[in-house]
Parts: structure tokens; C-alpha cells; sequence
């Protein structure tokens, strides 16, 4: 999206103000290219020099990477470091306590949804906690390699569970707490959970969560389906004891199974503090995270010790040009992989001080983005674009209260940033004086491929980080040298790739490495310009980023034809103001049965309850019939042009009945 008088920022070079240049860990472009291209000629010398700030127990025997990427040749697969032992949470907690001295420094500034709740932890604290809940864990016979499911909100108790996770070895895998009952459910059933982290509930803004009976609610749906493999389900008192008032404020009704159930306090009270770490393999699990994947079932994207550590802590450092009087803020929520990554281990294992925040940027007041700022003096900034563009609705004026001249960078991620709301950022949040740094990347890629380079760069524009080569291809897989457009996708791995699909590497290897042989896909479009930038253009398959949350077609409208008078669904996205893309929804009714007002609420309804609100549509459209072609294929193209109400529809040659798309245009949906 390029808005009028804004494009000749595309092409301007930036350069950050001196004292930011001076001190930075790559200074000019010049020191980037050569880095860059070290990392590509001598993969083995450039990992092995990042793996030297870190604690190995046993080094490694084989080499920094080994890989196949082609399926002609063989099963896909990706080691980084084999033979080697280590531990994660040693690494970023341990390490910075006993080794690098760090351990009255501040880990975490916690800032609730109140700003009245807020609390601050050091290393040595973290240590103690992270410690005592790993005691917690084994003594409910969590061993090595069992997963743990996690439906926490951004408190420090789900820091605490996933590095005592990371600590013994058990398999993380973190539902984000916005997300329904059956997908906790689907979630915990694919990950074969033993048990599950939750909390008794939560205020998001002013909206009570009960998430204690979220929880049962899925559990019980385990059992429907199957016999649950969980047998413990460990409760966070959170809202009970942090609640306004405290503990007699308490609005809410927990249920209670005492067979199953046992609340957080009780069972850390007597948990000793030492705990001792179960040393790992280089390639052993790390976590789960489920995404999207375009059969509607969600993918549990596994990563796994050595590469994910190498790889997120190289990124955090160079990507945020991290120095360690630094206070840094990523607004993500844990419960996505930029939390995961930007959160929680990047920024630890670099020993950096950050903010958790547990609320909403516009609770109690649209301007509490900024007063965090002012409150911790935050230097480097981290949000998304729809986040953006929801502030800068607002206007200046709830910025002009507070002093963010602490700010030296700011960081986006998670879909496009249109040109109007990047202009907002570095103007008025940055004042002009901050960088924005552009991070493209993904769940299965866990962290920064693609970045503005800090040195010397374009805005909106890209070049690789570190060890990563992408290339564009053309629909016929030919590679497309100098200014092109096609497929975005990598040669080689780095470190922190995704090993596999979890308990299905059939699925993997489908999904990233068929279309191409040899390469990853990324499932994204991007456009090479003359001077070697890469511009992201969007996803090009039948992915949407609502709200810089990917989603497929597929689930939406698996969501959609649960409904009894709904025979068939399609869903495309249309461009929205805040969230970027919004879901636009086509379905087409059972005989009989009678399109209204209180049918699409019922559809709505369905679809934040199958997957959450995030996915709620914005429009649904009565549609008597599909455009298809004559092998039955829906056209999803034409479905996206009457959603945006673009009439010049091209070839329409393969259209199996063209009276379909007329019918269409006339019912089309103006507003929400
Ligand atoms: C998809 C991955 C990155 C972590 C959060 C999302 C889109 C992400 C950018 C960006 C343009 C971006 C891509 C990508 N995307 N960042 N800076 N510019 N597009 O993780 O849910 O796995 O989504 O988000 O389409 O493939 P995810």
C-alpha cells in the first residue's frame, strides 16, 4: 500500500544519527557486507565464534550445520552442533548470574494491565523462581522430552514455567491465552500434553478472562475426544491476588477438580530454590509452537536447543544493536513466536533488562504505550503495525504528555508496514531520530531473516541477516537475478530453521520444500530493486494477516461450515485500516434456509469460539452460488475482487458459470 506523497521515502537512504552510528555493533554498511558475507563463506568459523559466548557441557563433534534441503535427495533435515550438550536455561539465566555478574540486574520490569500492579525481578530472582518451578514440574513427574502445555497471560509466571521447561528438558508448548477452548484443546491433544499451566483468570483492559474455566472447558473436550493425556493442571492465583483490592475484590468463580487441580502457591511454597539442569543434545526439542498451516489444522512447529539459541541471541543483539544500558519493550504477547524469541530468550541470553507488560495499549488510557516508555526510560521499542495504526488514531496529543526521549530504536514486526504508518512512527514517535528497524520472518524461521540494516539503509526496505541467502524464484522454480519479483525462499539453513512438523515430517517437507526442490518457501511474494533491497509484498498462498496474525482460509471456513445451514464457505481478505487485513467471508446456505441479521451474528459467534477473536470475520456475505471453474476449483481470486469491490476482473475463461459473479457485486457487503 503506498499512499500518495509518501513514496519518496521508498527509495531515500537513511542514515542513524551519529552517536547511535558510533557506538553500534555494525557502524556503517560497509562492516554489515563484511560480516555478512564472512557468515556465508565460512559458516563453520562464523557459529563457531557465536557459540564461544556460551556454556557448552560437552562440545560438539560434528560441524555447525549439516542439511539436506532437497527432497530429490532424501529426508529434509537441519543439525546444528551434534555431539554437543548444553542447556538453555544455564545459558540465558545461570550464566549471566554465576559467570557474567549480572545477577542484581533487572531481568524484567513487570508492568500489569493496571499500572497500579507492577514488580521487578533481577536475574537472581528469575533464577530462584524459574528453579523452584522446575522442582514443581518434576515432582508432578514431568521427565526429559514429555510436553507441557502453557495457557498463561504476560505474567512473569509463564517466564517462569517455560524456562523451567527449557531447564529439564520437558517440550514447551504455549497456547497464546486469547485463544478458544477447542483450540487449547486441538493444541494439547496434538502436543500429547501431561500437563497444563494456567491461571485462575485475567483483566485484558477491562474485560474479566476466566481462564481457569476456559481451561476445563478444553480439558474436558481432550476427554470427549480421547482420553486426555493430561493428568495435572497447575494454577497460577493470579487474578485472585493481584486483583484491584486484592484477594476480596476476587470476582471470580474457579472450578475446582482436586484430583487434577493444584494451585501454583501452594506447591512452590516448598519447592527448594537449586536445581540442578538436565543437560541436553545440541538437538534436542526445545518447544512447540502451533501456526496456521493451509489445511486448517494448526502445525506444531518444532525448534529445537543449540541452533535456536545461537540464532535468537545473534539476532537480538545485532538486530536491536543491544548495549547493556539498554531498556528494551517488545509489545508481543509470549504466546507468539516474537514473544518466544523477542521476549523471553533473546533478549536473557544477551543479560538484558526488558519490560513485560500484561495489558493492552489502550487501558486505562490511549496514551499507556507511551507513559511505559516514560516510566522505565525505554531505548529500543518493538510493535507491530497494527498496533500503529490503532495509536495513531488518536493523534499527537497522547504522546506530547510524556518524554520519549529515552527512544533511540523502534522495531516492527509481522506483516507489511504501509508507508503512512511508518511515517507516524518515525516522526512522531521517534521524532526523526530513531531508526525503525523492519524485521521479516516467521514462526518456522523463529527469528529475524530479513532486517533493515541499521548502518545504512532504505526504509521499508531489506537485506538478509546473518547466515541467511534468500534468493527469488519464478513460478517455474528458475532464479531471478538483479530487479525481480517472484517467490521468496532460502538456499540454506541457519541455525535456528525449524526442524520439523511435530509428529508429522511428511507434512514439513510438503509444506516448505516441495514446491521447490532445494529450497525453503516461504509462502511470501517479494520484489528485488535495483540497488539489492528486498520489499516484502505479502503472502502468496492462502495464508491472511489479520492484525499481524497469520491465519489460513482453511480454518475460517472449517469454522464456518459447522453451522447447520451452511453448505459451503470461502474467505478472502480485504485491506483494513488497523488490522491490515480482515476477513471477508462468502457462504452459501442449505436449501430452505434463510440468510439473516441473526444467522451472521451466530457465524461470528462460531468463529471467535473454533478459534478465537482474533479470527472474528468482519463481513459475511450471502452467496447463492461460488465462482468455480469447470473442475469445481473456487476462484478466489474473483471472491477477492467483489470483497474490494474491484470490477476489472480479467480472464474469466476458466469460470465454469459467469452469472455467479454478478449475483456477487450486487450483494456485496460496504460496511462491517
Ligand atoms: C508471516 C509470518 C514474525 C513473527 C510474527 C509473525 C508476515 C512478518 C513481516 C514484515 C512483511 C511480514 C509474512 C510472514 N510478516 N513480518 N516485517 N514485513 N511481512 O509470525 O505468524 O509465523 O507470520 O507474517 O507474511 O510469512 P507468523
Amino acid at each position: 500500500m503506498v499512499v500518495p506523497g509518501s513514496q519518496h521515502i521508498e527509495d531515500k537512504m537513511y542514515n542513524p544519527p551519529a552517536e547511535l552510528q558510533r557506538d553500534a555493533h555494525v557502524p556503517d554498511f560497509n562492516s554489515y557486507l563484511a560480516l555478512y558475507r564472512k557468515s556465508l563463506e565460512n559458516p563453520e568459523g562464523f557459529w563457531k565464534e557465536v557459540a564461544d559466548e556460551f556454556f557448552w557441557k560437552k562440545p560438539a563433534t560434528g560441524p555447525m550445520l549439516q542439511y539436506n534441503f532437497d527432497m530429490t535427495k532424501g529426508n529434509i533435515y537441519v543439525k546444528c552442533m551434534e555431539g554437543a550438550k548444553t542447556n538453555m536455561c544455564y545459558n540465558v539465566l545461570d550464566r549471566n548470574v554465576k559467570e557474567r555478574n549480572l545477577g542484581e540486574q533487572v531481568a524484567y520490569y513487570w508492568e500489569g494491565n493496571s499500572p497500579d500492579h507492577h514488580m521487578a525481578i533481577t536475574y537472581r530472582q528469575l533464577l530462584s523462581q524459574v528453579c523452584r518451578c522446575a522442582n514443581v514440574l518434576k515432582q508432578m513427574g514431568v521427565k526429559k522430552g514429555d510436553r507441557v502445555s502453557i495457557y498463561l497471560p504476560m505474567i512473569p509466571e509463564l517466564v517462569y514455567t517455560m524456562l523451567a521447561c527449557a531447564r529439564i528438558g520437558a517440550v514447551h508448548s504455549i497456547v497464546f491465552a486469547g485463544f478458544s477452548s477447542d483450540s487449547l484443546c486441538e493444541r494439547i491433544m496434538d502436543a500429547q500434553s501431561r500437563i497444563l499451566v494456567t491461571a485462575d483468570g485475567v483483566y485484558r483492559g477491562e474485560k474479566l478472562i476466566n481462564l481457569k474455566q476456559i481451561t476445563d472447558e478444553a480439558l474436558e473436550k481432550c476427554r470427549e475426544k480421547a482420553s486426555s493425556t493430561v493428568t495435572k493442571c497447575l494454577v497460577v492465583k493470579h487474578h485472585a491476588l493481584r486483583a484491584k483490592g486484592g484477594a476480596a475484590c476476587n470476582k471470580l468463580q474457579t472450578p475446582w477438580d482436586s484430583e487434577c487441580d493444584v494451585w501454583w502457591d501452594e506447591a512452590m511454597r516448598d519447592a527448594p530454590e537449586e536445581c540442578e539442569p538436565e543437560w541436553l543434545d545440541a538437538e534436542d526439542p526445545l518447544f512447540i509452537l502451533y501456526t496456521s498451516g493451509s489445511t486448517g489444522k494448526p502445525k506444531g512447529v518444532l525448534h529445537t536447543v543449540a541452533g535456536y539459541l545461537l540464532y535468537t541471541s545473534l539476532t537480538f543483539k545485532y538486530v536491536f544493536d543491544h548495549h547493556h544500558d539498554d531498556v528494551y519493550w517488545c509489545t508481543a504477547d509470549i504466546g507468539w513466536i516474537t514473544g518466544h524469541s523477542y521476549i523471553t530468550y533473546g533478549p536473557l541470553a544477551n543479560g538484558a533488562t526488558s519490560v513485560l507488560f500484561e495489558g493492552i495499549p489502550v487501558h486505562p488510557h490511549v496514551g499507556r504505550f507511551w507513559e511505559i516508555i516514560e516510566k522505565y526510560k525505554v531505548t529500543k521499542f518493538y510493535t507491530a503495525p497494527t498496533a500503529i495504526r490503532l495509536l495513531m488514531k488518536y493523534g499527537r496529543e497522547p504522546l506530547q504528555k510524556y518524554d520519549l526521549s529515552s527512544l533511540r530504536i523502534l522495531g516492527t514486526v509481522g506483516e507489511p508496514i504501509n508507508p503512512e504508518a511508518w511515517h507516524w512512527y518515525y516522526d512522531v514517535v521517534g521524532r526523526g531520530k530513531c531508526p525503525v528497524v523492519d524485521t521479516f520472518w516467521q514462526t518456522e524461521t523463529v527469528n529475524v531473516l530479513l532486517c533493515f540494516v541499521l548502518a545504512n539503509g532504505k526504509h521499508l526496505a531489506t537485506f538478509p541477516f546473518f547466515g541467511v541467502e534468500p534468493t527469488i524464484l519464478n513460478e517455474h522454480g528458475e532464479e531471478l537475478e538483479g530487479e525481480a519479483e517472484g517467490y521468496l525462499v532460502f538456499r540454506r539453513p541457519w541455525p535456528g530453521i525449524m526442524r520439523t512438523v511435530y509428529r508429522n515430517q511428511e507434512r514439513f517437507e510438503n509444506t516448505y520444500f516441495r514446491k521447490f526442490p532445494g529450497f525453503y518457501v516461504t509462502g511470501d511474494g517479494c520484489r528485488r530493486d535495483k540497488d539489492g533491497y528486498y520489499w516484502i509484498t505479502g503472502r502468496i498462498d492462502d495464508m491472511l494477516n489479520v492484525s499481524g496474525h497469520l491465519m489460513s482460509t482453511a480454518e475460517v471456513e472449517a469454522a464456518l461450515t459447522e453451522h447447520s445451514a451452511v453448505a459451503e464457505a470461502a474467505v478472502v481478505s480485504r485491506p483494513h485500516k488497523v488490522k491490515g487485513e480482515c476477513l471477508y467471508c462468502f457462504v452459501t446456505l442449505k436449501d430452505h434456509r434463510e440468510f439473516t441479521h441473526t444467522l451472521v451474528e451466530e457465524l461470528k459467534r462460531l468463529v471467535r469460539e473454533k478459534i478465537g477473536p482474533i479470527a472474528t470475520p468482519d463481513f459475511i456475505q450471502n452467496a447463492p452460488a461460488l465462482p468455480k471453474t469447470r473442475s469445481g476449483k473456487i476462484m478466489r481470486r474473483i471472491l477477492r475482487q467483489v470483497a474490494r469491490n474491484e470490477k476489472d476482473l480479467g480472464d474469466l475463461s476458466t469460470l465454469a458459470d459467469p452469472k455467479v459473479v454478478e449475483i456477487l457485486f450486487s450483494q456485496r457487503c460496504e460496511a462491517a
